[in-house]
């Protein structure tokens, strides 16, 4: 038998009734294992992300299919065959972790690779290009995703007015509201990176790198009507189908494949190539195929596994590097921030973000802190020291210097970016007339009672892109407006 103890360990006579006086008495203060109860259950919650707080995740394993040492001295990439244990977890961005899964939004793409250096996570999207370019504008956009303030209810109109007010945000924009803005589940959909990261080879060299995640399910996609009908069975649609398609034994892959750009090839794009809301064409950068992800294992404990996992930008490896990208900049920051109040001081030594090669570092104390300290040697609890054992730096895994210069200034990044040219690339040349029409009807349907003052100024920015685009939302938006008068 598996005896119930105490949180200290002493067996347990009664679970089912309380200690009362008398048959029909009032509780008794010493009914510790009551109180204890009920305290443990008032802290069972803990924030959600402050964005993408519902999401669903896996285990798995990256295998190398491709050499690309020339490019990048990681480990993990080292040779062809080479295995990685790794964390997945999927996301939509604005709703609550009780939101439906089928709701149109942008994805979230997390992969944390364990690697015997450190553990590297990807935390990018399922898109290739974000909706704002400067962090300064990440807290004013995310409000706009959120609640309003005195309605409690999420809003059109400050989404078309914050939207139409930043053109850099018309190319995630058209990837939101086309077919790709509502996939089926996490397995048909793709992954990215999307910011420029780099990488360095063992001879120093560095180049600017895109990651991609190119699934081999296939993509497959709701429309507005499906998602709502799906919604109306379920609200739980993504986690039923990654659990149980892992359960299966159906396992679920991704090649990663990177677009590689010569370091000094920066100062020649058109575009700035450290740009969020721009794509590298793949005329002009190819993608070059990495290795496999395959999700193979479901987690045993949802909260500590996946809620408790802490995904972050800042963690990379010797071989990665970051970039000038001023978005990646801030983030780097913020998720080790967010992670010390969503999780506490030492998120980093809970089991699922515990790197599985040694750790050493000088951090003391702090709240909860179960493994003392790690530096090596106990008489070690400053650096430099002298004490025998006690963890040093190592310079063999210094990063190549990156020549950087410029004024300081608050440069207006809405000067001289061509915000039109990739998203008129994508509705002209990538979508079908099919994929068109769905893009029209489904900003139609997100415009609904917005003011027309911020329609119209939207609609300025969608002809720029191409005048077909806007006149295709004009016809959709009056074909909605007829089918609801015939409606009512
Ligand atoms: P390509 O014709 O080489 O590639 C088009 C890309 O668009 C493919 O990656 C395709 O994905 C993807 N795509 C297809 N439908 C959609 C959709 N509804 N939403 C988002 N992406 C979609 O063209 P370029 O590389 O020259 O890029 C042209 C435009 O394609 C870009 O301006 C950008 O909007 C979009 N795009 C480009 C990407 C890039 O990294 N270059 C990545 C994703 C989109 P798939 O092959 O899986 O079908
Ligand atoms: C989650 C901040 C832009 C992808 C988060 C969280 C914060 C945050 C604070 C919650 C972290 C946590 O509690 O664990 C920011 C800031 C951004 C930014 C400040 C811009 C400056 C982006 C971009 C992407 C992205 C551009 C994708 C390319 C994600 C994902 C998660 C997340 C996938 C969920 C991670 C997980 O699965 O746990 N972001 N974000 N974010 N963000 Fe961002």
């Amino acid at each position: 038998m598996t005896r119930l103890t105490t949180t200290a360990g002493a067996p347990i006579a009664d679970n089912q009734n309380s200690l009362t006086a008398g048959e029909r008495g009032p509780v008794l203060l010493e009914d510790y294992q009551l109180l204890e109860k009920l305290a443990h259950q008032n802290r069972e919650r803990i924030p959600e992300r402050v964005v993408h707080a519902k999401g669903w995740g896996a285990f798995g394993t990256f295998t190398v299919t491709n050499d690309i040492t020339q490019y990048s001295s990681a480990k993990i990439f080292s040779q062809v065959g080479k295995q990685t244990e790794l964390l997945a977890r999927f996301s939509t961005v604005a709703g609550e972790a009780g939101a439906a899964d089928h709701e149109r939004d942008v994805r979230g793409f997390s992969v944390k690779f364990y690697t015997e250096e450190g553990n590297w996570d990807v935390v990018g999207n399922n898109t290739p290009v974000f909706f704002v370019r400067d962090a300064y504008k990440f807290p004013d956009f995310i409000h706009t995703q959120k609640r309003h303030p005195r309605t409690n209810l999420r809003s059109a109109t400050a989404m078309w007015d914050f939207w139409s007010l930043s053109p850099e945000a018309l190319h995630q924009v058209t990837i939101l509201m086309s077919d790709r803005g509502l996939p089926v589940s996490p397995m048909h959909m793709d992954g990215f990176g999307s910011h420029t990261y780099s990488f360095y080879n063992a001879a120093g060299e560095r180049f600017w790198v895109k990651f991609h995640f190119k699934n081999h399910q296939g993509h497959k996609h709701f429309t507005n009507a499906e998602g709502a009908e799906v919604i109306g069975r379920t609200r739980e649609g993504y986690q039923e189908a990654l659990f149980g398609t892992i359960e299966s034994g159906d396992f679920p892959k991704w090649t990663l494949c990177v677009q590689v750009m010569p370091e000094m090839d920066a100062e020649k794009t058109p575009y700035n190539p450290f740009d969020l809301t721009k794509v590298w064409p793949h005329s002009d950068y190819p993608l070059i195929e990495v290795g496999v992800m395959e999700l193979n294992r479901n987690a045993d404990n949802y909260f500590a596994q996946i809620e408790q996992a802490a995904f972050s930008p800042s963690n990379k490896i010797p071989g990665i590097g970051f970039s000038p990208d001023k978005m990646l900049q801030a983030r780097i920051f913020s998720y080790a921030d967010a992670h010390r109040y969503r999780l506490g001081t030492h998120y980093e030594a809970l089991p699922v973000n515990a790197p599985k090669c040694p750790v050493h570092h000088y951090h003391k104390d702090g709240n909860m802190n179960f493994f003392g300290q790690k530096t090596g040697a106990v008489d070690a609890y400053y650096e430099p020291n002298s004490v025998a054992g006690a963890a040093k730096e190592d310079p063999t895994v210094a990063e190549p210097p990156l020549r950087i210069s410029g004024d300081a200034a608050r440069y207006n990044h809405r000067i001289g970016n061509d915000d039109y040219s990739q998203p008129r690339a994508l509705h002209d040349k990538v979508l079908s007339a099919e994929g068109r029409a769905r893009l029209y009807s489904n900003i139609a349907e997100a415009m609904q009672g917005v003011p027309e003052e911020i329609v119209n100024r939207a609609l300025g920015h969608f002809d720029q892109i191409s005048k077909a685009y806007g006149d295709g939302i004009r016809a959709a938006r009056a074909a909605l407006a007829g089918a609801q008068q015939a409606a009512e």
